[in-house]
Formats: structure tokens, sequence, C-alpha cells
């Protein structure tokens, strides 16, 4: 029979754990997924020449979130969960909504800005939670923490330019 040193988190004896982890997954993973609905909203809506940029930036982006919330799916299953149904979403991201004026891009930065910064506080619990338990699931949140660090400060660049031109 396998060991604790054998199986690791995948051992029955780390059954308690593991469930914590595959609840926080479910919650990386509905967090993604409303990212992408949100920024292809966002990347479809905004009017404007200035718009233009970040339609492109938040494009590229929905391809990345989405590997995200597949990769998040793929290790809640690897955990012994279930992938959430549709039906058990409930929607977070209020900022993110369509502005009132399509030409408004400070209310979509500010939002990207909001989420993004979501993500990073909320894969840094799992980081925290996982390490020295589960270093696959470490590892895997240490790279898309990478990615979303990575989208903020872009979107903060952004910010400071409309900033820098009074108009933010
Ligand atoms: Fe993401």
């Amino acid at each position: 029979m396998a060991t604790a040193a054998d199986t690791g988190i995948l051992g029955d004896e780390q059954r308690e754990q593991r469930d914590e982890i595959v609840e926080m997954l479910k919650k990386a993973y509905w967090m993604e997924i409303e990212t992408v609905m949100s920024y292809i909203a966002n990347s479809v809506n905004p009017d404007g020449i200035r718009a233009q940029e970040i339609i492109e930036s938040l494009k590229t982006d929905i391809t990345e979130e989405l590997g995200h919330a597949q990769q998040f799916a793929n290790r809640i299953k690897e955990l012994y969960g279930v992938v959430p149904g549709s039906e058990e979403f409930s929607a977070e991201q209020s900022f993110l909504q369509p502005p009132e004026v399509q030409t408004d891009i400070v209310h979509i930065i500010k939002g990207v800005i909001e989420a993004e910064s979501g993500a990073i506080e909320f894969y840094n619990q799992i980081i925290q939670k996982t390490d020295g338990v589960d270093f696959v699931t470490q590892d895997m949140v240490i790279a898309i923490l990478a990615d979303e660090q990575g989208h903020r400060r872009l979107f903060e660049g952004f910010l400071r330019e409309y900033e820098a031109e009074g108009l933010a």
C-alpha cells in the first residue's frame, strides 16, 4: 500500500487539505471564466481611436484567461474534484460591467486593474495554502500569477497615460 510520502496530496490522509485546495481552485476557475466574459464584452463595446489599444490588448488576454480556466479545471480533476457546472456560477465583477458611455476607456482600464488585482490577491492565497502540501498546484498558480501581474502592469501603464493627460 502507498504511504503518505509516496502519494502526497493525492493520498487518503491528505483528503481534507485536498478538498480545501479544490474549493479554492473552483473559485479561481470561476474568476477566470468571468474574466473571459468581461474581456469579450470590453474588447467589443468601446468606441473611439483611443479604444483600439485596449481592444487589441483585451482580445489577446481572452485566450490567455481561457487557458487559465482550463488549467484550473484540469487541476481540479487531478485532485479528484469535479469541475462545477454553469449553474454554480455567480457573477462578482461589478466593476467590469459596460460603462454608461462606450468612449469611457478609463472605466474599463480601472475595471481590468481591479479584476487582475483580485486574481493576484486570491492566487497568492492559493500559493500560501499549497506551500509544502501541493507543489504541483503551487507551481501552476505561480505561473498564472505571473501572467496576471503582467496584465495589471500593462493596464497600470495605460492608466498612467490617461492620468498624465488629465483624462483619468
Ligand atoms: Fe487569468
